[in-house]
């Protein structure tokens, strides 16, 4: 846990300081070296491959692409990236269905891009991370074939069950109620085997039987096979659904109850997923796979692997893949408590006490992780206030530890409106013209807006695989490049005064001052700084100086584009008046 130095109520306001450098100080401190201790404090970017940048101009993005804007990534800070997948894939699920763990898509690029990738990455000190998929395969996976015609060895690699049969009909029906995330059963009968199997995502995507031990031994040798290839880590993809309860002394597997969340009974919210979710075993499972991250590190050298953990499971869930204290799991377990619990109508004060309870949640020798956007949702500007791009940025990236970025949020990307008839997305195709939208993932993984030249310069084709959004030409790298005051030139800020100032490393005290969430990070080589977050609908004028101890006068390190206030200009900080949805960052003269 951080510390909680206080708790006091200091006027009307709650005060809480929260000191986190125990664990942060640069890693000199510890006589680490880099290599072992390169994720802390950094600043991650999310990078939906087919969107990023097409180089052979078919509509699709890929490797090359990725090459091509590499130094973009270099020049704006950032430390790892994260590919959503790049596998072998009939792309029902965009890549998230896999058919073969060890090849490229041939749409997106060859072995011999995957290493040139790979090269420049070490040659530029930005980490690679890969997407890994342990949950499901694709059905044209050759496992899966196997499985189906009970080869020798492949029997139980996945969920199967012969269901349960009326003994009056002697018709056959599911083994259980369980919903697919992505609507209806999680169940598919199939023909050839005459049995069901469980696919928590898409029919295509049967789940893997982590009951076989067998299958665990598969993926390790696949987490080895991209660890010699030299990548820095692995973001796993949903994780709380790798087992499912084991069924009962006759096979029977229990039903799940109804979660009260909506009343669609085929959608998966209908349902509170305690059979098929966050089951105990997982979290060995993760123990172990950061267990043998740590050999190939101790082995081979070079950059200590990192696991990124996708779960949205409660507060209590998350934190238990940081490690149990006698393993280590994920130094990055996704941090959704944030993302999933905000919305347009959240309180100043909502942000304050779900960031202070991930903080407190954090074990002693972890990092906090910030993160509000990805391909799964819709983008932070669109879904929180177009107003509010650099607000959120300044949040995710001076609060204590790790900050997140999905491609896209430091240019201030909006969602693109995608019709039903051009929907690609299975989880809006799962549904109807009317409600698609709702569950559509597609308005967020258009292309990258580079600049304003055709299809935004995501390539010079004649197709993009989904619209280009109709803002580009003002919302896109090259324009925002230029402009003084630009949401790209905010986040460039935000990351370089992380780098300057250790600034996830330092101590961390908040206030709120009404709708105004304040905060201020220090440590002993860092002058002090002050953030302050106007999550209300008016301009307010607070005094921070006095709240945290500092002069009178502070200079700004920046601030929100739409704000009054230009970098450097030194301000009377008795008197902050902040307009709505503003964000500053300050520090003393
Ligand atoms: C994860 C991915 C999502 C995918 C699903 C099934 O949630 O982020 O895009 O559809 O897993 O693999």
């Amino acid at each position: 846990m951080y510390n909680v130095e206080s708790s006091a109520i200091v006027n009307m306001y709650a005060k809480t300081i929260l000191f986190v450098f125990a664990t942060l100080l640069p890693a000199t401190i510890f006589g680490q070296s880099d290599a072992e201790t390169w994720f802390k404090g950094g600043n991650f970017y999310q990078i939906y491959p087919r969107s990023f940048k097409d180089d052979n101009n078919d509509g699709i993005g890929d490797l090359k692409g990725i090459i091509s804007k590499l130094e973009y990534l270099k020049d704006i800070g950032i430390d790892g990236v994260w590919l959503s997948p790049i596998y072998q894939s009939p792309m029902v699920d965009f890549g998230y269905d896999i058919s073969d763990f060890t090849q490229i898509q041939p749409e997106y690029g060859t072995l011999e891009d995957f290493e040139e990738l790979a090269e420049n990455c070490k040659r530029l000190g930005v980490r690679l991370i890969l997407d890994f998929v342990p949950n499901h395969t694709s059905d044209q996976h050759e496992w899966f074939i196997k499985s189906v015609n009970k080869e020798e060895g492949y029997e139980n690699f996945y969920v199967w069950h012969p269901g349960k049969v009326n003994e009056t009909t002697g018709e056959r029906s599911p083994p259980s109620n369980w919903l697919s995330a992505f609507r209806y059963s999680a169940w598919e009968w199939n023909e050839k085997r005459q049995e069901y199997y469980l696919h928590q995502f898409a029919i295509q995507q049967p789940d893997l039987n982590y009951r076989n031990p067998e299958v665990l031994k598969k993926m390790n040798e696949v987490l080895i096979y991209w660890l010699e290839k030299g990548v820095s880590g692995f973001r796993i993809d949903t994780i709380p659904s790798l087992y499912e309860v084991a069924p009962d002394e006759n096979g029977n597997l229990p039903d799940e109850l109804p979660s009260g969340k909506c009343d669609d009974p085929d959608a998966s919210c209908y349902l509170k997923h305690i059979y098929t979710y966050d089951q105990d075993e997982t979290y060995d499972v993760v123990y172990e796979w950061r267990e043998l991250l740590n050999k190939f590190h101790a082995d081979n050298g070079g950059d200590q692997p990192i696991l990124m953990t996708e779960a949205y499971s409660d507060l209590n869930h998350i934190v238990r893949y940081y490690g149990n204290g006698q393993r280590n799991g994920s130094q990055i377990p996704f941090n959704f408590h944030l993302l999933a619990k905000v919305n347009r109508n959240s309180k100043a004060a909502d942000y304050k006490k779900l960031i202070e309870e991930f903080l407190q949640a954090v074990p002693s020798d972890c990092e906090a992780n910030w993160v509000l956007g990805n391909h799964d949702q819709k983008r932070v500007a669109s879904r929180l206030g177009e107003k509010r791009v650099d607000l959120y940025n300044i949040l995710l990236k001076t609060l204590p530890g790790i900050s997140i970025t999905y491609a896209g949020e430091e240019i201030g990307m909006t969602d693109v409106i995608i019709s039903w008839e051009d929907s690609v997305d299975p989880q809006a195709l799962n549904t109807n013209e009317t409600t698609y939208y709702a569950f559509s993932r597609d308005p967020a993984r258009t292309p990258f807006q580079w600049d304003e030249s055709k299809n935004a310069g995501f390539n010079r084709g004649n197709k993009t695989w989904l619209p280009i959004s109709t803002n580009y030409k003002c919302v896109n790298v090259r324009t925002e490049s230029t402009q003084p005051k630009s949401h790209l030139n905010v986040y460039k800020r935000l990351i370089k005064l992380r780098k300057e100032a250790g600034l996830g490393a330092a101590s961390y005290e908040s206030e709120l001052f009404g709708e105004i969430y304040t905060y201020k990070r220090q440590n002993d080589s860092l002058k002090p700084i002050i953030v302050a977050l106007n999550f209300g609908n008016s301009w307010t004028t607070i005094d921070v100086s006095a709240r945290y101890g500092v002069s009178e006068s502070l200079k700004v390190v920046t601030a929100s584009t739409e704000s009054q206030y230009e970098e450097g200009q030194i301000i009377n900080g008795t008197r902050l008046t902040l307009p709505n949805d503003v964000g500053i960052v300050l520090t003393t003269v």
